[in-house]
């Protein structure tokens, strides 16, 4: 049996952080090992937000290449590519948009609540609406059987599968149906303890230095009842004791127990965790320092990359085209 195959993408919107990694990239590198995986830098949607300034776009697709390649996304493995360098996505969306409904994509959530999210920019463009169409020609142009993705992006799945079925309908059984994956893992807090978003300014990157990454700790709030070290602490609400958890599994029924019983502060909390999380991201740092030396070879994978998926994508697009009587 041949391997299923999986796709999924990630938007070059700046340095991928802790929050990344544990959400999405360790579950992508894993997946590599199974199945048949192509995952993109969808930097096509990142230009539906971030149209208005382009100056830095090329440094923020090859830096989130470089992340990637370094926490062990494997081209030996799967395909990796930049999104832009296939053109053939931008051509099934083009087709897709013929077929699919305004109300369809006015009703999806992400639409509104991005458009309130990001009130300062201007996002009642025709490509904005259009960003789940784009995301269902990434997925069904190769015929993707799984979508490892978060909760959030569950409605553009659903839209991916309405397509597809509407698809059929109009012109013949050409794309299958993909499936969801959700990805079940504990939503990692930011340094001021809500969601560690980009766009909070709470995140702790996978690239920060040794001594950002000490500071960023140090910085992260606690339980708010621990004031002086005697007071007990309740580490079920503390987004530093959530780390531990994450990053720490050994010693966290022991820093539980210290920290309700004022055993333990804080600041040494804190320290412990600094350190695990240095030890964890050194290998990824190092790797990191090594790419960052040889650009021309992150360019080479991307290249065949592109070339690989592009095989895959022009063939589907042909029978996407000869299905609607185009060729
Ligand atoms: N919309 C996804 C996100 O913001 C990124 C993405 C683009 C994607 N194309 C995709 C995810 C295809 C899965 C499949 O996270
Ligand atoms: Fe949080 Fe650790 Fe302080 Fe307890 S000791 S409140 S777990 S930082």
């Amino acid at each position: 049996m041949p391997k299923k195959r999986v796709l999924s993408g990630i938007q070059p919107s700046g340095k991928l952080h802790l929050g990344n990694l544990i959400g999405a990239l360790e579950n992508w590198v894993k997946m590599q090992d199974e199945y048949d995986c192509i995952f993109e830098i969808a930097d096509l949607h990142a230009l539906t937000t971030g149209y208005d300034n382009t100056k830095n776009f090329k440094n923020m697709i090859f830096d989130v290449a470089l992340d990637l390649l370094s926490v062990g996304i494997d081209p030996a493995k799967c395909t990796l590519f930049i999104q832009s360098a296939v053109p053939e996505h931008s051509e099934l969306h083009l087709l897709f948009s013929m077929i699919t409904p305004l109300p369809w994509l006015e009703r999806v959530p992400t639409y509104k609540s991005k458009i309130e999210e990001l009130k300062e920019k201007d996002l009642g463009t025709y490509g904005f609406l259009g960003y789940p169409v784009l995301q269902a020609a990434d997925i069904l142009i190769y015929r993707a059987d799984m979508v490892p993705v978060g909760q959030d992006q569950l409605p553009h799945l659903e839209l991916t599968r309405e397509i597809a079925r509407r698809f059929n309908y109009f012109y013949g059984e050409v794309f299958p149906q993909p499936k969801d994956v959700l990805t079940k893992v504990p939503v990692l807090p930011g340094l001021d303890g809500r969601k560690m978003s980009k766009s909070y300014g709470n995140t702790i990157a996978i690239s920060d230095s040794p001594e950002v990454l000490q500071a960023k700790v140090m910085s992260m709030v606690t339980d708010p009842a621990r004031v002086k070290k005697s007071d007990q602490g309740h580490p079920e609400i503390c987004p530093v004791f959530a780390y531990q958890e994450i990053f720490n599994k050994n010693q966290t029924p022991e820093i539980c127990k210290r920290c309700a019983a004022a055993d333990i502060g804080c600041v040494e909390c804190k320290k412990i965790l600094a350190e695990v999380l240095k030890n964890y991201l050194e290998p990824i740092w190092m790797k990191r320092a090594k790419l960052v030396q040889d650009k021309k070879k992150v360019i080479k994978i991307l290249e065949a990359g592109a070339k690989k998926a592009q095989q895959i994508a022009r063939k589907t697009l042909k029978q996407a085209k000869e299905a609607m009587g185009l060729q």
